[in-house]
């Protein structure tokens, strides 16, 4: 029909053409089987021609061979034709063509799946049917009732194969009798008699729900319509299935058992009654939520204790979220008490899933809150639980998730639920867990190449723990690390070396450290040596180097997939033995001159000298500290950073609480290899400062020209830094002072300086 298109304006539009030139067309296409033929038939086209010419056919614009009748006819055999073909004759001298559109199609076949439907009571029926396949070719329907004088409902099948036809009732018919006819040029087919019951084809029109309303449990639907009709309604909260229920029609439906805070869909349809008609199309959906209602399920609460340096046992208290059935509500806060003489209640943001709580023996509860109400309370003791001896055996399963075992019979008593947790190392905030009665269990929700640790917990009957089983370090897919520790440097000493190294950051750690391995390469004699450090150690003292040799270090790390790649290299070289012999000298030179200045100094004045021997009688009846040998001496060889000396009293008039001198050591800028006195103070207790002199304006102050020993110029310095070795000189009377560490060989007066002034004040 679309396809004679084509060649209807093709034609028309020459038809045009040539009418107003010549008046008449130059020749006409004719076809044995018509312009509709069975498909797959033969038939013959012919082309009569007005004048003489060299002829030609055309089949779809291509050219083919064709017989001569007579001096105006010409014809060719068309056979099997399947699709739509256009032929066209036209003289070879003249543009003007003729041409005929050829379809191919089926007669129509026997009308069948008749459907009869009347729009409510009063309205018209109509009727759809079908006439198997499709005939490709215009064809029409008709549809005959009987006892009507009408001569049949036509309409034109659909490219789909259907006919419909709608027409009134008349009269006071019950019965519905009609007859079925479907034609093309190809042939015709009827059907009938089919009879229907007329109150049985009604299907009403479609109901509507006015509103609902609704309370925890149920919602009431109004509609708007009032007969006497059967009435279903459908209902289903989100993304589940609908549910149905029938009922006669009222005003007012009520649907109970229904979720608090949940949101419904309503529908509702109708009919005649059980027996009679049919249900109509089911109504737009209206939605409604129910209310809230308090929550009644306990939450799932887990905890860990937390590694704390205080007394006080701390605990980090989980909980996981009640499901949208359990919550009957919208959380609003989470309350957790804590039961001791009073009950001390702590209520957090709904987002909230966990609480550190600090006890020793505690007992807490949490609980949910929504607008109604709170649920009801999940009691828990705090305790710090014995590790059980015993292993947790794992297989990876997949990426994500990762199969657990566990025994009982190496481990007294029998849990009646395990609480499997775990979190990703160092991230205690993402611990899940999962609670089974098995001596197995899968953990899902990994990401791979993230090391996790976590425990097994086994809890008694009543619910208390009995025993734990730790789990160290699992991951999935593991490879090896994506990056090295940068070793740095501790300290040195011409045949050993301490080394340290940062940790990996843990995204880049592809799995569980297992271990690190400290590379120790010699310059001159190029060989490798190597350390293994087991995890968690970051540091390592490597012995046996020969002093002044030059080397270099590097540190790898190790998962179970293998070594990380070589990282940063510490280059260093070792002290010689004649370099440290130097320093001892220079050092002892410098302790010696410094010894004899201070007494210089004391004796130069004699109110000083006076104060001095003051304080010297209080000190004297005590030991006087001979420096080398001094307990002093040793300890401080011992400690690093900031020390507290006390200092005898003296006086009783002085301060209650034992006084303390603080001694700060601060590294040499330019030579690591030497520390020196920074500062002496004499703290009163009550502050926290130190006194620290600045190198630079030590002669001025150290060597008393003008009568005093002047206090230096106070500052706060934060200055960090190697340090390899330290010397404690304390503002010592002994004039024989003996150099007490060996020092790097670079102590000079001018990096020396005493401040005297508090401790002189002293009386
Ligand atoms: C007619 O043509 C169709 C396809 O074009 C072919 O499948 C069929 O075999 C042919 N029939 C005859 C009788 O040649
Ligand atoms: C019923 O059909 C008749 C004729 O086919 C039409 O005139 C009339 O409007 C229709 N009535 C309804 C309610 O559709
Ligand atoms: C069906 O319709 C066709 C065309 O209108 C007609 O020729 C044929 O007689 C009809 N058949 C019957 C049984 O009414
Ligand atoms: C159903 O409706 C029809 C027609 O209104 C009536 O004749 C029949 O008794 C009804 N059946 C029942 C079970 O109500
Ligand atoms: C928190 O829970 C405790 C224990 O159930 C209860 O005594 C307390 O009143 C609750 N606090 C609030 C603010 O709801
Ligand atoms: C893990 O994931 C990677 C990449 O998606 C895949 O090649 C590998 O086979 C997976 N391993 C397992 C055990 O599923």
């Amino acid at each position: 029909m679309t396809s004679e298109c084509t060649w209807s304006v093709l034609v028309t539009f020459h038809f045009i053409l040539a009418a107003g030139a010549r008046g008449e067309a130059v020749c006409t296409v004719k076809s044995s089987g018509g312009k509709e033929v069975l498909i797959g038939s033969s038939f013959t086209v012919f082309c009569v021609f007005n004048k003489q010419c060299t002829k030609m056919i055309f089949r779809d614009k291509k050219q083919i061979e064709h017989a001569q009748l007579n001096s105006s006819v010409v014809s060719v055999d068309v056979k099997n034709l399947t699709k739509f073909n256009t032929f066209t004759c036209k003289c070879k001298e003249d543009p003007e063509p003729c041409g005929i559109d050829i379809t191919p199609g089926y007669p129509p076949s026997i009308p069948e799946n008749l459907i009869c439907i009347r729009k409510t009571e009063f309205g018209n029926v109509s009727c759809t049917w079908r006439t198997g396949r499709d005939t490709k070719i215009m064809t029409t329907c008709q549809l005959r009732v009987k006892g009507e004088p009408h001569d049949g409902y036509k309409s034109v099948m659909n490219s789909a194969g259907f006919c419909s036809a709608t027409f009134p009732i008349t009269g006071s018919m019950s019965q519905l009798i009609v007859r079925l006819n479907v034609s093309n040029s190809l042939g015709s087919a009827t059907t009938g008699p089919h009879s229907f019951t007329l109150s049985n084809i009604v299907k009403p029109s479609r109901p509507n729900i006015s509103h609902v309303e609704c309370s925890t449990r149920y919602c009431s639907l109004h509609t708007n319509t009032h007969s006497t009709h059967l009435l279903e309604v459908q209902y289903r909260a989100e993304s589940e299935t609908w549910k149905s229920l029938q009922t006669k029609t009222e005003s007012n439906l009520k649907i109970s058992s229904l979720q608090p805070y949940t949101n419904y869909e309503f529908q509702i349809r109708r009919k005649i009654n059980h027996t009679v008609g049919l249900w109509s199309d089911w109504s737009l959906t209206k939605t409604a939520n129910t209310k809230e209602e308090a929550p009644d399920k306990v939450l799932d609460v887990w905890y860990l204790q937390e590694h704390s340096q205080s007394q006080n046992k701390c605990f980090r208290i989980f909980w996981k979220a009640l499901n949208k059935s359990d919550a009957k509500g919208e959380i609003k806060s989470y309350n957790i008490s804590e039961k001791r003489i009073k009950v001390k209640s702590v209520i957090v943001g709904p987002t909230r899933r966990h609480y550190t709580i600090c006890c020793s023996h505690c007992s807490v509860s949490v609980s949910a809150n929504n607008s109604e109400g709170q649920s009801p309370d999940k009691f828990i003791e705090l305790r710090s639980l014995g590790l059980a001896s015993g292993i947790v055996s794992h297989n990876s399963t997949n990426n994500h998730s990762i199969a657990l075992f566990w025994s009982t019979s190496t481990i007294a008593g029998h849990g009646t639920e395990y609480v499997v947790h775990w979190y990703p190392f160092g991230g205690t905030e993402q611990l899940q867990w999962i609670r089974v009665v098995d001596t197995k269990a899968v953990i899902r929700g990994l990401h791979p190449k993230e090391c996790y640790q976590g425990a097994v917990t086994a809890l008694n009957s009543s619910g208390s723990l009995i025993w734990f089983l730790s789990i160290e370090g699992i991951s999935t897919w593991t490879s090896v690390p994506e990056q090295s520790p940068v070793p740095q440097q501790d300290w040195k000493k011409s045949d050993s070396l301490q080394v340290k190294w940062s940790e990996i950051p843990q995204e880049k750690r592809r799995g569980c450290l297992i271990k690190y391995t400290v590379y120790l390469e010699d310059n001159k004699k190029r060989d490798i040596q190597n350390y293994n450090v087991k995890y968690p150690r970051t540091q390592y003292t490597i012995s046996g180097l020969s002093p002044g040799h030059c080397y270099k270090l590097w540190v790898t790390a190790w998962t179970d997939a293998g070594e990380g790649p070589r990282g940063t290299e510490l280059p260093f070289c070792t002290p010689s033995d004649t370099e440290k012999l130097l320093s001892l000298v220079i050092m002892a030179g410098g302790a010696v001159l410094l010894t004899c200045l201070i007494l210089l100094c004391i004796c130069q004045f004699s109110s000083v000298q006076s104060r001095f021997l003051s304080y010297c009688k209080c000190l004297l009846p005590r030991v006087i500290p001979d420096p080398a040998n001094s307990k002093w001496a040793k300890d401080c060889a011992i400690y690093q950073g900031e020390i507290k000396f006390p200092l005898h009293q003296c006086d009783s008039s002085m301060s209650e609480e034992p006084d303390t001198v603080e001694v700060e050591e601060v590294p040499n800028p330019s030579s690591s290899t030497c520390t020196y006195i920074k500062s002496f103070s004499q703290e009163s207790g009550s502050s926290d400062t130190t006194q620290i002199t600045r190198s630079s304006d030590i002669m001025d102050e150290y060597i008393c020209t003008h009568g005093a020993i002047s206090g230096g110029e106070e500052e706060d310095e934060d200055e960090e830094g190697m340090l390899d070795e330290f010397g404690f000189l304390p503002c010592t009377p002994s004039p024989f002072l003996e150099p007490l560490f060996p020092c790097g060989g670079k102590l000079t007066l001018d990096v020396v300086k005493i401040d005297c002034s508090e401790f002189l004040d002293c009386t």
